[in-house]
């Protein structure tokens, strides 16, 4: 299978394999080809290049790309695709003036969500959230972190699992898998945090180890949920059983998660809308990637992740989805990075670096994904014919793709 993209008006992202991630003022540049072609074979970027050196040979499809803007698929680094139901009425208490903290603490909020899991089968959590997937596919998502955290029992943490990697094994696209066991205190664990985190350190991490069901470990550092000791905690024993951290910190207080995080070398920092000088100080010369969670801002009214004191503090930053039935029930990357330009002031530049490299990096996958480069999986996706990749921003809330493909096969939008 022989796959020619031809007369690409532009294609962008193009990168060396030796560029994991681009951070400051790096994130300004988005290197491209205008007039090229790219060659697909047996499923990975073979080829690309300016159309003057297209080479003649034959191939099984041609594509003719005039006119429009051929790129890496997005790489969305957090989401919790995996939940059962939705939860509408929640939000219309906010609508009329209760707030995220006040239902989370009145029974609503994450525990909701457990609560609806427990009840729901494994085949209808994954039937259901088989469909959340193939829309974001359908949007743009090459590449896929999920994670567990609505169950918060061992058997209905377990289930979620099982059906995330379900999930890989029967999805072409890149998915990799997050414990979010210490997401909140379950109800049946009132008052004995500390009991909750030990059942899931001794009961829920073995088989978690034996059954290869997680490829990180995350927990969410909040007041009211998990602190920066209980952080440390279950990051050491994560790191026991070979999972890097990725945690939620710094959502609503700068509490020391951020320096937290950093000791234990964690892959990841997301949310960070609370951002303070000393957190910032703490990021620099470490490997963590910084990653806003645009979607989530917008629908909880939070402030959004300062991402130019990140970038002008030298940092990387990546962009993600959050997509979640709380506080960001939308899994479209190509929202996150209109909102990411219009309510951060991060460039279409920047917006497409961390939504695509550095989203890759976030969940270990640039060596495979996240750049037009040689070698890489082709999960590439071709736009409607556009003046310019800042039209992908600038037209926030219509949809600019119109191909997507995974592995070079296209899949089919509507
Ligand atoms: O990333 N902050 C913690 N967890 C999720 C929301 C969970 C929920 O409300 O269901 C988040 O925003
Ligand atoms: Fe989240």
């Amino acid at each position: 299978m022989k796959l020619l993209f031809k007369n690409i008006k532009e294609l962008i992202q193009i990168r060396d394999s030796n560029t994991t991630f681009v951070a400051g003022k790096e994130m300004g540049n988005l290197p491209s080809l205008k007039n090229a072609f790219l060659i697909v074979e047996d499923g990975v970027i073979a080829d690309f290049g300016k159309m003057n050196d297209c080479p003649n040979d034959s191939f099984t499809q041609t594509i003719d790309a005039t006119g429009k803007i051929l790129m890496p698929t997005w790489c969305d680094s957090h989401t919790h695709i995996v939940y059962a139901g939705s939860r509408e009425t929640e939000f219309v208490d906010r609508l009329k003036g209760k707030t995220y903290e006040d239902i989370a603490k009145n029974g609503g909020g994450i525990l909701n969500s457990a609560k609806r899991l427990e009840r729901t089968t494994a085949q209808d959590l994954y039937t259901e959230s088989k469909l959340r997937l193939d829309e974001v596919i359908k949007l743009g998502t090459g590449a896929i972190e999920i994670k567990s955290g609505y169950g918060l029992t061992k058997d209905a943490e377990l289930k979620m699992l099982r059906v995330i990697k379900k999930l890989q094994k029967n999805y072409p696209i890149e998915i990799k898998v997050t414990f979010l066991g210490a997401h909140a205190v379950p109800s049946s664990y009132k008052n004995k945090k500390n009991e909750y985190l030990k059942m899931l350190i001794d009961d829920v991490l073995p088989i978690i180890k034996k059954e290869k069901l997680a490829d990180f470990i995350d927990v969410f550092c909040e007041e009211g949920y998990f602190s920066v000791s209980d952080t440390h905690t279950i990051l050491k024993a994560g790191k026991d059983i070979g999972l890097q951290g990725k945690i939620h910190v710094n959502q609503f207080h700068s509490i020391g998660g951020v320096a937290a995080g950093v000791e234990n070398n964690v892959l990841s920092l997301d949310h960070l809308e609370i951002l303070t000088d000393a957190d910032i100080n703490s990021l620099k010369n470490t490997k963590t990637m910084p990653v806003a969670l645009p979607s989530c801002s917008f629908f909880l009214g939070l402030p959004y992740t300062p991402a130019r004191k990140i970038i002008n503090a030298h940092l990387p930053i990546a962009l993600a989805s959050d997509y979640n039935p709380g506080s960001s029930p939308s899994g479209n990357m190509n929202f996150v990075v209109a909102t990411a330009c219009i309510k951060m002031k991060m460039t279409p530049e920047e917006a497409i670096n961390a939504a695509t490299i550095n989203g890759a990096y976030a969940m270990n996958l640039s060596n495979k994904i996240g750049s037009i480069t040689k070698g890489k999986l082709a999960n590439i996706m071709l736009t409607k014919p556009i003046q310019s990749y800042a039209f992908i921003p600038y037209s926030f809330g219509n949809n600019c793709i119109e191909k997507v493909f995974v592995k070079g096969k296209e899949i089919l939008t509507p």
